[in-house]
């Protein structure tokens, strides 16, 4: 599909959502979706703004990780939100982030999507979207990217885990302004649940997508690594595993298949 800037004023007019999207802001690049709306979050902006962008020049992921995009074809934005919860709950909201995308994936596309805790997006054990979470003050920044069109090869570089695109799973390009829409409508209403303190939903509803459940991996945590069987994801958004020690609960960790470990 040739490459097009997303249509930001349909996106604006198809959205119904509370909060969510309430300013839709678009620069067709940045340095990182995430500084910008640090930076206007320091600045007083309201909850609720989006900050889209169409290409990043230094777009990070989790553990100083670069984030690559294909102009024109992947979503890459960053919400503002003043939650008023106290931050132990803050890992819930990263989940609920990536509840909804993979609610969207898979109820509108059709798409065997799961999530590696915390707040990967897979399909079929390729990774096609992220998440990351960073805090200034009062307010927290959501950052997503997700691969929708292309093809996974043109973002593979320098990564060494399997990715893959919307495009590559469907077999068609997708309509990146109604996946965008889609998004934003269901992180509008499990923000709401989340501020509500219904953070029990919010993790029963990512649990729905685990992929990690059953399977034998190994967390790095600091410098220590974790090999056990993963058991759930507990009330407070921790994974649970079982280790040969016993079970154990890991609050913030890497989390690899244990055949990637090796
Ligand atoms: C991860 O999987 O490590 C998280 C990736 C998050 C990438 C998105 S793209 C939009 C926003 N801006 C960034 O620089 N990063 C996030």
């Amino acid at each position: 599909m040739a490459s097009r800037a997303l249509d930001v004023a349909w996106c604006t007019g198809q959205l119904r959502t509370q909060l969510v999207g309430a300013t839709l802001l678009y620069y067709p690049q940045l340095i990182s979706t995430m500084d910008e709306a640090l930076r206007l979050a320091a600045t007083g902006e309201p909850e609720g703004t989006v900050i889209i962008a169409e290409t990043q020049s230094a777009g990070r992921g989790r553990r100083g990780r670069r984030w690559h995009d294909q102009p024109g074809h992947s979503l890459l934005f960053s919400t503002v939100l003043r939650p008023t919860v106290e931050p132990r709950g803050l890992p819930i909201l990263s989940l609920g982030t990536a509840a909804a995308v993979a609610e969207v994936l898979s109820s509108r596309y059709d798409l065997p999507v799961a999530t590696k805790w915390p707040n990967d997006l897979l399909i079929g054990g390729r990774k096609v979207g992220g998440i990351l979470l960073e805090g200034r003050g009062e307010a927290v920044v959501v950052g997503l990217g997700l691969n929708v069109n292309g093809q996974p090869q043109a973002l593979q570089a320098d990564v060494d885990r399997p990715l893959t695109t919307l495009e590559a799973e469907t077999s068609a390009p997708l309509r990146r302004e109604e996946v965008l829409v889609g998004v934003l409508e269901k992180m509008d209403g499990i923000y709401q649940q989340f501020q509500a303190g219904d953070s029990d939903g919010v993790v029963h509803r990512y649990r729905k997508f685990d992929g990690l459940l059953g399977r034998a991996v190994c967390i790095t945590v600091g410098t220590e690594q974790v090999y056990g069987t993963a058991e759930a994801i507990t009330d407070r958004g921790a994974l649970a595993i079982c280790t040969a020690e016993g079970q154990r609960e890991i609050a913030a960790g890497e989390v690899q298949l244990l055949a990637e470990c090796e």
